[in-house]
């Protein structure tokens, strides 16, 4: 991600990057916490090769920061770019959806109670 957005790393030349916000999947992780998206992939059967399995949890990492509840034609639009030649997407599909609903109960336990 660059400055907080899905890139196509390939589709960059290296000067663009310069004061540039750079995040990647190993950006992710907070010490030793994965990202709520890393969790997700691993309980909800995403996780498939390490060729594609980076961009996918990076493009939904992206989605959940830009739109936090998003529906599935939404996740699919964000992943238009992101290509598995080997198996199916409906698994990293419902990953994200859990992603985000995890993420959801997350913020709503940090919020204050009010009295
Ligand atoms: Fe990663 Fe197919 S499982 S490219």
């Amino acid at each position: 991600m660059v400055d907080g957005k899905a890139v196509y790393s390939c589709m960059m030349y290296a000067m663009q990057a310069i004061r540039r916000k750079i995040t990647t999947i190993e950006g992710l992780q907070r010490g030793n916490e994965l990202d709520i998206v890393q969790k997700s992939f691993m309980e909800g059967g995403g996780l498939q090769c390490g060729y594609c399995t980076s961009g996918f949890i990076m493009s939904a990492r992206a989605l959940l920061d830009s739109n936090p509840n998003p529906d599935l034609p939404e996740v699919k639009d964000a992943l238009v770019g992101n290509l598995c030649r080997c198996t199916g997407y409906t698994k990293i599909f419902e990953s994200i959806l859990l992603a985000a609903k995890a993420q959801q109960q997350n913020e709503k336990g940090k919020k204050p109670k009010s009295s």
